[in-house]
């Protein structure tokens, strides 16, 4: 993005936020409250299936702190914007909070205090929740232990930091209002809808985003990204191969899909968290997904397509690839009795055959490992292990080989932007100098 655009957009902000601050940028804090009479537990085990389904706990809980007590760093394009603790502390979390003043905050971004909350926290989606279901979503949080810790400041530049600044953005992009069905569709469709676009916000990752940080609704669910990963496309420019159905969408929300494997990345808390959501709710986002892309297109077929060797940087891969990668991606798949959680061949994942690199090399560096003690797929990190030359000509062949597209453009600088501690030059074991080295 253009400096000049960037400055340009800040000052038709600045400008909108300057009229509409005196009547919106001031809000009354909301007087705080004794702690609320513990709500009945079919109402807790409401909240709790709500804030399964709306990631509470992936953004307010910080790498092995205490649940929903906040800390966790969210990088945005602006700056470091802290998720804060909304376990019922007095001092440091929401203790004091009524349901007033938590509705504020879910429907128009305001906390208890008055002040703008910023859009880090998908309030631009939680604004259309139904009254019962952030009620509920209320009764769960106040039902949590109160843990004392403070929210570590935010690391946002000026202007960024001014909060009251909110108002013009809110001003220019945000429309609160609650979700309406559509009597068109059918229930288990609405459903899914009213999943998706308010409380589950999959747009959030999987729409693109304009110069300040706002989702661009006209091209919603077209692919978007998420801590520097990319969010596929869900409507009709997915290039998935098969194409995803309503049963494939619901096995893979649910863990796992033997035809496109499973979730990685910022998608792998989303998945996680569906293990603790009744499979109707599940199975109501993929009839919604299903049919963001329009019924009855083509659809694309698999590819795996012999690669020119003569190309020394292709060749290099192929030989990277047969001999690190082959043993479990040739296997033919779990479904044909190969080995578990993989998928048929490599053909099958977007990371090969969408526009955007970056996943497969996040892939490549960290590897796909279960959380400690469960069951899943496993594949090794090879950040330490292959150079950045080298995953550079992985890549090239892979998308080569199962990607009916072009080259990615720039993915040279890519790989050696995200992997910037890889191993250099001639990756092998120094200490056997008359072992034969891998190819470069
Ligand atoms: C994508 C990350 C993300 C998700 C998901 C998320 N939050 Fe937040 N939330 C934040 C951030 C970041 C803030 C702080 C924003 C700020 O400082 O302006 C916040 C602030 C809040 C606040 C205001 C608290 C305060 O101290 O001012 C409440 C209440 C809240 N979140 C509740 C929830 C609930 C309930 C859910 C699940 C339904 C949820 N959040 C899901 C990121 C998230
Ligand atoms: C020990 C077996 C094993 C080896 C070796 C292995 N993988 Fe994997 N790989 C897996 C498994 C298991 C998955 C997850 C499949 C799933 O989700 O169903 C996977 C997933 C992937 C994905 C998809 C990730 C995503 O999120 O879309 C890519 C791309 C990939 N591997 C590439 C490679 C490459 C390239 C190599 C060689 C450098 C390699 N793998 C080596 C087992 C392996
Ligand atoms: C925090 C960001 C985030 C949220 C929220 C999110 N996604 Fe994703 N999603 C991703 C990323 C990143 C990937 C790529 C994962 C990978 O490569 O393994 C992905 C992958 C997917 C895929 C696989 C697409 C393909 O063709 O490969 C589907 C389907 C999907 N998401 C659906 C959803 C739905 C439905 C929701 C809401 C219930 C959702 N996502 C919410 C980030 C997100």
């Amino acid at each position: 993005m253009r400096l000049g655009r960037i400055t340009g957009i800040l000052v038709a902000v600045a400008a909108a936020g300057a009229a509409a601050f005196a009547v919106l940028a001031w809000h009354p804090a909301i007087a705080p409250v004794a702690a609320p009479p513990p709500a009945s537990p079919d109402v807790i085990r409401a909240g709790e299936t709500l804030a399964a389904l709306g990631y509470c706990a992936s953004c307010h809980t910080a790498e092995g702190g205490r649940p929903y007590a906040g800390g966790r760093p969210i990088k945005t394009s602006f700056g470091t914007i802290y998720a804060t603790n909304i376990t019922p502390d007095a001092r440091t979390g929401l203790g004091g909070w009524s349901l007033d003043a938590f509705t504020r905050a879910m429907r128009q971004g305001i906390d208890r205090e008055g002040r703008h909350l910023y859009p880090a926290f998908p309030y631009t989606h939680y604004t259309g929740l139904t009254d019962g279901d952030v009620a509920a979503l209320y009764a769960f949080v106040m039902s949590r232990m109160p843990v004392e810790a403070r929210t570590p400041e935010n690391d946002l530049p000026f202007p960024f930091s001014v909060r009251a600044l909110m108002a013009g953005w809110n001003l220019l992009f945000f429309r609160e209002g609650r979700f309406t069905a559509d009597p068109n569709r059918d229930a288990i469709w609405n459903r899914g809808a009213y999943l998706a676009e308010a409380l589950s916000h999959c747009g959030a990752c999987h729409s693109p985003r304009n110069a300040l940080g706002a989702e661009v609704t006209a091209r919603a669910y077209s692919g978007g990204e998420a801590d520097d990963w990319w969010s596929p496309a869900l409507d009709a420019g997915s290039t998935a191969a098969p194409p995803w159905t309503e049963a494939s969408l619901t096995r893979y929300l649910a863990g796992w899909d033997p035809e496109h494997g499973g979730a990685g990345g910022p998608m792998a808390p989303v998945v996680a968290a569906h293990g603790r959501v009744p499979r109707a709710e599940i199975a109501a986002l993929a009839r919604y997904v299903a049919g963001l892309a329009p019924p009855g297109q083509a659809g694309r077929a698999p590819v795996d397509r012999p690669v020119r060797v003569e190309d020394a940087s292709l060749a290099r891969g192929a030989t990277i690839y047969a001999g690190a990668c082959a043993v479990c991606h040739d296997s033919g798949g779990w479904a044909a009795g190969g080995v578990p959680y993989t998928a048929p061949s490599l053909g099958h994942r977007t990371t090969i055959t969408g526009p955007d690199p970056r996943n497969l090399i996040h892939v490549l560096r960290e590897g796909i490992a279960p959380a400690s003690h469960a069951r899943g797929p496993y594949m090794p990190a090879y950040g330490e292990m292959l150079s950045a030359d080298q995953v550079t000509d992985l890549a090239a062949y892979l998308r080569a080989r199962f990607s009916p597209d072009g080259p990615w453009p720039d993915l040279r600088e890519t790989v050696h932007r995200l992997m910037p501690d890889a191993p250099v030059g001639r990756a092998g074991p120094s200490t056997t100098a008359s072992a034969k080295e891998p190819p470069r």
